[in-house]
């Protein structure tokens, strides 16, 4: 995601910002930029590397301030102009932001109306403006950022710098900020390995905060008040602090889930009033007159499809069918104009899925993607995009990208079941709160991650590991399983629970462990019976449970918060860390598993 760096001191801040880019590179991103401040600002952008900035900067540059950004696309494409930092008309106050600005378009209109000028198609342009507005009525620069922020709705990171003042400016709500304390300079990062080689004292701001650094020292407002939070001293390994203090990239994106989800939910669900706003022009005649949505994917986003695919039926009461991309045909007596055909990729590049998507099109059929990659060519051959803001994901097996993935397609599935009047408005608030709790849900499974880790060991040298479950538990099972396989190299297979018996018990043994959904949505009921029957073969049970007195059957029980029919999403997460753990313990190249590649583009 997105990556900020700042300095404030005696020396020259352009080394500092430069280095401080190449230091987030790791995080994925798309376009980069610096603001250097004195009496004036001197502000580089350029879509792409940071390599393609450092050419366009100066060699060496005076100024002892400055704020630096990696963009990764939410709002306009990567260009030259969408890069931050951002600046208002007069081009003293610059900004560079994290998150989404949620009320951005009301604010831009309001400000266009005061003949303020944009330059950019990005939600963080209002910023400067406000500002800068709030400047010319005489506020103070740290009354104008605090006045400005007020206003705003999301999740943000914020540093500001403005022109002919000596300080920096940085307030968050959501999104991670950490100042570094320096001997006569001040840095500030949304993550430390941006400044790591500078200093390892730190201070993480809290919500709310308004941390205002000079060359001399950092003040930080909370509550109205100055605060003197603690400083931490980090003794981080460069390796690991690229990984932000994770071991791999994989363990990392796990434990980003429940931001990435904040994120792609940020500004887009009302639960009161049951509405989700997706910036989707389905017609509304078409909607009505559907009678498939047909998604095709391959790997984990097939897996999300299907999780996706038994909402569409349940919530927008229409046939849902899941096709494995390489698989695919437009065929079967299907009307192209009562068709949706929904290509799920992260990537957006997949080469089946590409070309399942091509051939629907030619079929007539109306195209959708559901991607994290704004402007992948999966975007440009649909006739629509849903942009599902995980952020980048390095190791190649998906873990929040799956959670974002179904998150998006839950918000689809009320939409269309709204839009079809299928689905009441009481319902809809309801999976719409359900959805607005996962994020925390998914952090009280993280917060099991130790006691995961060790039932994960224990287990570590089974024969094969089965998952199992049902409804929307089903394709969390083939996930759970081929989460393990792809990083762990050990046997493992995902079934419908009530298959079991009809092939795969002839495999269950005491050396198998059978890892079971057994929460809302997934009828935990008829899951307790497949449960006894493979514990009558000796096998240990590992459940994700929200039933009530599964725990008499289970070997080990992993509690599921409530959360409806997103439960099997939740317990995906200690499926996941499950993985993680049984490969760890096997030292497997966990980011980088054999054969494998995150992006594939070939056939
Ligand atoms: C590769 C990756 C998988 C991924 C699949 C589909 O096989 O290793 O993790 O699920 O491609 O990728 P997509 O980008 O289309 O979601």
């Amino acid at each position: 995601m997105c990556g900020i760096v700042g300095y404030v001191g005696t020396g020259a801040a352009l080394p500092v910002l430069a280095t401080g880019l190449s230091n987030l590179e790791y995080r994925g991103y798309d376009s980069a930029g610096v603001a250097l401040a004195d009496g004036d600002l001197d502000v580089y952008k350029r879509s792409g590397e940071v390599d393609a900035l450092r050419a366009a900067l100066p060699e060496s540059a005076p100024q002892h301030r400055g704020i630096g950004h990696t963009r990764w696309s939410t709002h306009g494409p990567p260009t030259d102009a969408n890069a931050h930092p951002h600046t208002g008309c007069s081009g003293d106050v610059a900004v560079v932001h994290n998150g989404i600005i949620e009320n951005y378009d009301a604010l831009r209109a309001e400000l266009d109306a005061d003949g303020h000028t944009f330059t950019s198609e990005t939600d963080t342009e209002v910023v400067p403006h406000l500002i800068e507005a709030e400047l010319e009525t005489g506020a103070s620069p740290r009354e104008a950022v605090r006045s400005a922020v007020e206003r705003l709705e999301g999740s943000f990171a914020i540093v500001v710098t403005i022109a002919g003042d000596d300080e920096l400016y940085a307030t968050r709500r959501d999104s991670p900020l950490v100042v570094g304390h320096g001997d006569g300079e001040q840095f500030l990062a949304s993550d430390v390995t941006a400044f790591l080689e500078q200093t390892r004292e730190v201070t993480y701001l809290e919500d709310g905060d308004l941390a205002i650094l000079a060359a001399g020292g950092v003040t930080i407002e909370r509550d109205g008040e100055t605060a003197d939070p603690d400083r931490e001293t980090l003794d981080w390994e460069a390796d690991a602090a690229e990984k932000g203090g994770y071991e791999h990239y994989m363990l990392k994106e796990i434990h980003e889930q429940p931001a990435a989800l904040r994120q792609t939910l940020s500004g887009r669900i009302d639960p009161d009033a049951g509405t989700v706003d997706l910036d989707l022009d389905l017609p509304a005649e078409y909607v009505s007159s559907l009678e498939e949505v047909q998604f095709v994917a391959a790997g984990t986003s097939n897996y999300a499809a299907r999780y996706a695919a038994e909402l569409v039926e349940e919530l927008a009461d229409v046939r849902a069918t899941v096709e494995i991309a390489s698989e695919y045909e437009f065929s079967g007596g299907r009307d192209p104009w009562r068709t949706l055909t929904v290509a799920v990729t992260q990537s957006g590049e997949t080469a089946d899925t590409l070309s399942a998507i091509r051939s629907a099109s030619r079929a007539g059929a109306r195209t959708l993607s559901v991607t994290n990659t704004l402007g992948s060519t999966v975007t440009r051959e649909t006739d629509d995009s849903l942009f599902i803001r995980a952020g980048p994901e390095i190791g190649v097996a998906a873990t929040k990208t799956f959670a974002s993935q179904v998150a998006t397609m839950t918000m689809l599935s009320v939409a269309l079941g709204r839009q079809r009047g299928t689905l009441s408005s009481d319902r809809a608030s309801e999976v719409l709160s359900s959805l607005r709790g996962v994020p925390g849900a998914v952090q009280q499974v993280l917060d099991r991650a130790d006691d995961v880790g060790e039932v994960a060991r224990e287990h570590a040298d089974a024969d094969a590991f089965f998952f199992v479950g049902r409804q929307y538990g089903c394709p969390v099972a083939l996930e759970g399983a081929l989460k393990l396989k792809e990083i762990s190299y050990d046997h493992a297979e995902g079934f419908a629970a009530g298959e079991l018996k009809h092939g795969p018990l002839a495999l269950v043994t005491p050396d198998t462990p059978v890892l079971a959904i057994m929460t809302d949505g997934s009828r935990p009921d008829a899951t307790l019976n497949n449960v006894k029957e493979v514990q009558a073969r000796g096998a240990p049970v590992i459940g994700a449970s929200s039933h009530e007195g599964a725990d008499r059957y289970l070997d080990v029980e992993w509690p599921v918060p409530d959360v409806g029919v997103l439960e099997p999403l939740v317990a995906n997460v200690y499926w996941q860390l499950f993985a993680y753990y049984v490969a760890e313990s096997k030292d497997r190249s966990i980011d980088k598993p054999r054969n494998l590649a995150k992006s594939v583009t070939v056939e």
